[in-house]
């Protein structure tokens, strides 16, 4: 079973990637053959800084290793080394519909948002997205709830591909986690928590100092009432739950009984105390990996050799079945 996914490298990552994609990307690499790739084209869709993306990238894969990714048991690469992407992007093109990319929520969010130039690459990304997982003929695809779209436009992607040019690649699967796959944001728990939150003070990042993730939960806006369970009218609440439990690993109810005499302002001392526990180890680690780029360069190089290995057989493939290229 082979399992693919990719973050990209714009910003800083916070607890919802780490809660809703990074964990399970660390799962993975002992349930199948696990290949994640640091997505640095798809960070071209939108504003970016030439000087600061390859620092960007080396962040991102810092702090994936942090959190536990084996160069040894999963493949892990930067994007832009293995050029089948863009290629198969090209190729995928001709059997996606332009009508199911402007559905696209994500790119009716970002492309109102885009003040000066939106690009063409930002409407084209969710095809980009479905070569990175298309060329490993991969079954799994594990990501937060706000990619549940793009995994279903891949899937109608490789349906067509096959339909259209006889069976050749395989239709993945979004794998959602069940509890932490819409993290919130701390200070408008109606929105996902993002780096592009209206406030910083909504989004703890997965870096930030011990000081920082005590006083961004205790500012945590929670609702009028009291007790501390999910319902529908308290989405603050259900949030930090949530949190608590995918922290501790256990089921939110569990946490819902542990706690509930609890107050709020206890309540959010205690989810406070037990996220920085749980990134601790993850940021000490961080600046040891951070640091030594050439071992950053080499892991990427070897990554992108297998990752290359993998996806020129698939190219061979698809160039072959569109009559793409001189015939075999
Ligand atoms: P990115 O880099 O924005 O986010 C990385 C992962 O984090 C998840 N996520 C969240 N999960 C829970 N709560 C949140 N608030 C939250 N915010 C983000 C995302 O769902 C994602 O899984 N398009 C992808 C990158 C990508 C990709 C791929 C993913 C490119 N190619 C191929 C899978 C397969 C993205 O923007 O992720």
């Amino acid at each position: 079973m082979r399992i693919f996914s990719g973050i990209q490298p714009t910003g800083r990552k916070h607890l919802g990637n780490y809660i809703g994609a990074i964990v399970q990307y660390v799962a993975g690499q002992d349930r199948g053959e696990a290949i994640y790739s640091i997505v640095d084209l798809h960070s071209l869709t939108v504003p970016f800084d030439p000087r600061e993306l390859p620092q960007l990238v080396y962040d991102t894969a810092a702090i994936l290793l942090a959190a536990g990714l084996d160069p040894e048991r999963c493949i892990l690469f930067r994007q832009s080394d293995v050029h089948e992407h863009t290629e198969l992007t090209w190729l995928l093109t001709s059997v996606t519909a332009k009508g199911e990319l402007e559905r696209m929520t994500q790119y009716k969010d970002k492309s109102a948002k885009q003040r000066e130039l939106s690009t063409a690459g930002l409407f084209l990304y969710p095809v980009l997205m479905a070569a990175d997982v298309l060329a490993y003929r991969a079954h799994e695809v594990p990501v937060g709830e706000d990619q549940r779209q793009h995994v279903e436009l891949m899937r109608d992607v490789a349906g067509r591909f096959n339909a259209r040019f006889g069976e050749t690649l395989v239709v993945p699967e979004a794998v959602i986690p069940q509890v932490g796959a819409r993290i919130m944001d701390l200070q408008d728990p109606t929105s996902k928590m993002s780096t592009t939150s209206a406030s910083a003070e909504g989004t703890v990042y997965v870096l930030d100092e011990p000081a920082q993730i005590e006083r961004k939960f205790k500012r945590a806006v929670t609702d009028s009432g009291k007790g501390v369970h999910r319902a529908p009218d308290k989405p603050g609440i259900a949030n930090l739950i949530e949190i608590l439990a995918v922290v501790r690993g256990v089921d939110p109810a569990v946490v819902e009984h542990e706690h509930r005499e609890a107050g709020y302002g206890d309540f959010k001392v205690a989810v406070a105390a037990a996220v920085v526990d749980y990134l601790a180890p993850v940021r000490e680690r961080y600046n040891e990996l951070r640091a030594d780029e050439a071992r950053l360069e080499s892991i990427f190089a070897a990554g992108a050799e297998r990752a290359r290995a993998l996806a020129s057989v698939t190219l061979a493939d698809v160039r072959a079945a569109m009559g793409v290229g001189s015939p075999r």
